[in-house]
């Protein structure tokens, strides 16, 4: 199905399932620790062999020898496979270092090795006594440092953008902002590390691993194992947690496959968690410029955001400037990107990839200038709303409600608008209150799905999209219900399966609205051939109750089945809707926070959060999703940091006592609004993304309540105790 015209009526608008607050279908099965994560997979009459990886001690530079006798000779060791002897393998499309062969190192705890043994316990005693010589080279961690040889990447990044005389409006603004603003390298930190098993069946290979992005994954593995895409069979039905992480094929995967065929045995291997900093990916650190002019009314004249990110070489850069292109009005406007190499572990999409820490300096700007301008933030934010993409006027937002998030958002919280900083206590506590503005775009992917209608009377939806902790599931047995007037438990969904039609996947927030868009349409399609079956019309039929109905006659589905069962199959594709009306989700965010007097330390006491984006499918998981993001936001904001050891080139506290992510004691009280609205520009769903929304600006907000509350005005994200005294 071509989704090239806004939606009109449809089955979903009846809402009788879809929108509607269901508990989550796998909710019991994760919360009884009967789902089964990719490591867990366990066929009792298969005996396991365990892989353990060996890391470069070095960042950068060659292996010159490597001595694995001691290791062979361990107890229980069955086969050591090493970088050199298999040699250099090809690169899938989508990673961007090596994830395993060859003799050169790209990076800190880049697989060099797999010890593969009996048990877990073996293959890790063994893997200490593989003996590694290295020529090491010289490399530059240190983004400060290389922020001078960044370049200008290919225009397929969109590195620059401009409208009107950016430098002649700023200089000639009555008021005027020059600032710059540092977010560190972060860690996706999700729960499950990467994990995989490999079993070969002579030179077909099953996979079960933790993926959020199954066709991605299995055809970067055949490219790097040099095999045919149809002899993979990946299987990822139940995910710990992505946070972009899990986008792409990681090396668990490869060392698993490999592994197993040298060992002639199915393996199991997972990242140990202190590889996962260092051997996968994590969000570039960003040095940001900001510029802001406006007139004394608080009109915006010219705006400007220049932005700095690392990568290894053919590593994207971090598009923080995509919603300074997007989010307020202002003539005169440029962006900015540009890129240094640097030697560090891969760079690539976290939560949020580009908003995320775009926003985390964009929105402490806005605050900052609205306090120049001697006006209220929110009120600031509202006079430079714009319905168009300021970049090209002509082309207007499919639906865009900043200005009613911030009111509302206003109004709930009990926004007084910003004091004296450091003016209100509470005993040792400094209370401070900031906001911030919420802006994410709405990414459109096609996905497929196949849909079973069973003489049961039950549909069974069969597509590759997979359920990071999100909801997929759910939502997606809510559409097909909704779609063919059944009792939501009359549908079953299953995911995350390589022989299923390959779906968006989950990324980028545009999981949600993609996957459920794509089950729309085989449904549509399941629709059509039950009317054809029938020998009614498609235009005269409608499903309610488990029945297909037209005019006074009903047939049961069970019925309309027939013996064999009826399957289809469709996809959803994506006309030009997102060319033509820029698409894009908004948001308000407001926090409280008290910041301790003596010791510098900051509690957050409240949040709340107000998204606008489109239909919400189902608000348990949505607000799941929202509540989650803004705890990531208060992470981003006081504590998450990858701190790079910059003489050696490694991340130093890589692993989950030393890189902190809030715990339930970190949020007191979140409260999240939607806006009521429905967007039938995205999709046949009218829902938008709504996952990463609930992180864009969070962070930025705490850092103006600490503002509001101190005084103390940190630039340099996480806002930790130190930079407050
Ligand atoms: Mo998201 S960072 O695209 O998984």
């Amino acid at each position: 199905m071509q989704f090239d015209k806004p939606a009109t009526t449809n089955p979903i608008d009846r809402l009788t399932v879809v929108g509607r607050p269901i508990r989550r279908i796998d909710g019991e099965l994760k919360t009884s620790g009967r789902a089964k994560y990719a490591y867990e997979w366990h066929d009792p009459d298969i005996r396991y062999a365990y892989g353990y990886p060996v890391g470069s001690s070095i960042a950068k530079g060659r292996i010159k020898s490597m001595d694995t006798t001691a290791a062979k000779k361990a107890p229980g060791v069955i086969a050591v496979v090493t970088a050199p002897e298999i040699g250099e393998l090809k690169k899938g499309e989508h990673n961007i270092a090596r994830l395993f062969g060859g003799n050169e190192v790209q990076h800190y705890h880049q697989a060099v090795a797999v010890v593969v043994a009996d048990t877990f316990e073996q293959a890790r005693a063994a893997a200490v006594l593989v003996k590694v010589e290295y020529d090491e080279g010289n490399g530059v961690y240190d983004l400060a440092q290389a922020k001078g040889s960044a370049v200008k990447p290919d225009d397929s990044q969109q590195p620059d953008t401009a409208v009107g005389d950016f430098d002649a409006a700023f200089k000639a603004a009555a008021a005027r902002l020059d600032e710059t603003y540092m977010t560190p390298d972060q860690s996706q930190a999700m729960m499950e590390p990467h994990s995989s098993i490999a079993a070969w069946d002579g030179d077909e290979v099953s996979v079960w691993t933790s993926s959020q992005m199954i066709d991605w994954w299995r055809t970067d593995l055949a490219t790097t194992l040099d095999i045919d895409k149809e002899k993979i069979h990946l299987m990822s039905p139940f995910i710990g947690g992505g946070f972009g992480a899990k986008l792409f094929l990681r090396a668990d995967a490869v060392l698993a496959a490999l592994g197993a065929r040298a060992a002639g045995r199915p393996v199991k291997v997972a990242l140990p968690r202190p590889f996962v900093a260092n051997n996968t990916t994590h969000r570039p650190a960003t040095i940001q410029r900001i510029r802001i002019g406006a007139e004394r009314d608080g009109k915006i004249t010219a705006i400007g955001h220049e932005s700095w990110s690392g990568n290894l070489p053919g590593g994207p850069l971090e598009i923080a400037v995509n919603q300074t292109r997007l989010l307020y009005a202002g003539a005169s406007r440029m962006t900015a990107m540009r890129l240094a190499t640097l030697d560090l572990p891969e760079g690539n999409s976290m939560r949020a990839p580009g908003e995320a820490p775009g926003l985390m300096a964009l929105e402490i700007a806005m605050d900052e200038m609205a306090e120049k301008l001697d006006m209220d933030p929110v009120e600031f934010r509202i006079l430079n709303d714009t319905q168009v993409d300021p970049e090209n006027p002509e082309r207007p937002f499919s639906h865009r409600d900043l200005i009613g998030c911030l009111k509302l958002g206003a109004e709930r919280f009990g926004w007084k608008g910003r004091g004296t900083p450091g003016a209100r206590r509470d005993g040792n506590w400094l209370i401070g209150q900031g906001m911030a503005a919420a802006f994410r775009d709405n990414l459109l992917v096609p996905s497929g799905a196949r849909v079973r209608l069973d003489k049961d009377g039950v549909v069974t939806v069969e597509t590759d999209m997979t359920d990071i902790g999100t909801g997929s599931y759910t939502i997606i047995a809510q559409t097909a219900a909704e779609m063919l007037g059944l009792p939501f438990e009359k549908v079953a969904v299953h995911l995350g399966d390589s022989r299923f039609p390959v779906s968006s996947g989950s990324g980028g927030q545009f999981g949600g609205t993609c996957s459920t868009s794509g089950v729309y349409a085989a449904c549509v399609k399941l629709r059509e051939a039950v009317a054809k079956k029938l020998g009614l019309n498609t235009q005269d039929v409608s499903f309610e109750n488990g029945e297909v109905r037209s005019g006074s006659r009903s047939v049961p589905l069970s019925e309309a089945a027939g013996p064999d069962g009826i399957t289809v199959e469709d996809k959803i594709e994506w006309g030009k809707l997102s060319e033509t009306h820029q698409q894009s989700t908004f948001g308000a965010h407001f926090v409280e926070v008290g910041v301790d007097r003596a010791t510098g330390e900051t509690r957050i006491r409240r949040m709340l959060a107000v998204c606008a984006a489109g239909r919400i499918l189902n608000p348990i998981t949505a607000r799941s999703q929202v509540i989650g993001a803004m705890t990531m936001g208060a992470g981003a904001a006081l504590s998450e940091e990858l701190v790079v050891d910059t003489r050696r080139g490694f991340f130093v506290n890589h692993d989950l006592a030393g890189y902190e992510v809030p715990v339930h004691a970190d949020i007191p009280h979140q409260e999240v609004i939607f806006m009521d609205e429905t967007d039938p520009m995205s999709s046949p769903m009218k829902a938008k993304g709504v996952g990463e929304l609930g992180f864009c600006g969070v962070a930025a907000a705490i850092a103006n309540a600490i503002y509001d509350a101190t005084g103390v005005r940190v630039r340099d994200y996480p806002v930790t105790l130190d930079k407050l005294i």
